[in-house]
């Protein structure tokens, strides 16, 4: 099964993927990263012939920019898109293209603190959990159907970027799991839930 990446950053995320299936246990290939940053650290974690990257910001309509991306991942044919830390919102002639093999990863438990700034939003209310999410894509932000997340403790004394710590340990496995599913086709959207294996969530 063929991968597409979009990543913004660090890619610690797509890291996690790719030792995955370097090891063995995730039976996929990476067959492009796509980002809207040009000097993003998540490019550097595949060949230069799978990169892609453009300066977001150089381009006057958000249409334009997703226009171009779509017929950069179209060419390379993936089964599935992966937003591993892609920070910037997709627009909905985007999501729609691809709808339904649109995953993305959210540090949060959603439906719990949709978009930025997530670990700073849980310590100030004081939750006592808190976690990450994959979910399919939809049109609205950080609102598709959940498939599976993975929860810490917020300890006393936390600050964004320890629970930021503690929350991205989770998140790889969590990650790599979901993909894995999703290339083995035993999941799948169905409007605001999830099929696994052909059964609601
Ligand atoms: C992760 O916490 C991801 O959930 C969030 O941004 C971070 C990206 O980390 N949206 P990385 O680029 O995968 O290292």
């Amino acid at each position: 099964r063929r991968l597409a990446v979009l990543a913004s950053g660090r890619g610690s995320n797509l890291q996690a993927i790719v030792d995955a299936i370097d090891a063995g246990t995730l039976d996929a290939k990476i067959v492009g990263v796509f980002s809207d940053r040009l000097n993003a650290r998540a490019l550097e974690r595949v060949p230069p012939d799978l990169r892609w990257s453009r300066d977001a910001k150089a381009y006057a309509q958000r249409a334009d920019f997703d226009d171009e991306l779509a017929d950069a991942i179209d060419t390379v044919q993936p089964d599935w898109i992966v937003c591993a830390g892609y920070l910037r919102m997709l627009g909905e002639t985007f999501v729609a293209r691809f709808r339904g093999r649109l995953l993305n990863i959210h540090p949060s438990l959603l439906p719990a603190y949709r978009g930025l700034k997530t670990h700073a939003r849980a310590i100030a209310d004081g939750v006592a959990e808190h976690g990450a999410s994959v979910h399919f894509v939809s049109p609205e932000l950080d609102a598709g159907a959940v498939v599976a997340q993975a929860r810490v403790p917020v300890l006393e004394g936390d600050t964004p970027d320890v629970l930021a710590e503690r929350v991205l340990a989770v998140e790889h496995p969590l990650l790599v799991a979901v993909v894995r599913l999703a290339v083995e086709g035993r999941i799948a959207e169905a409007g605001t839930t999830v099929l696994l294996d052909g059964q609601p969530l």
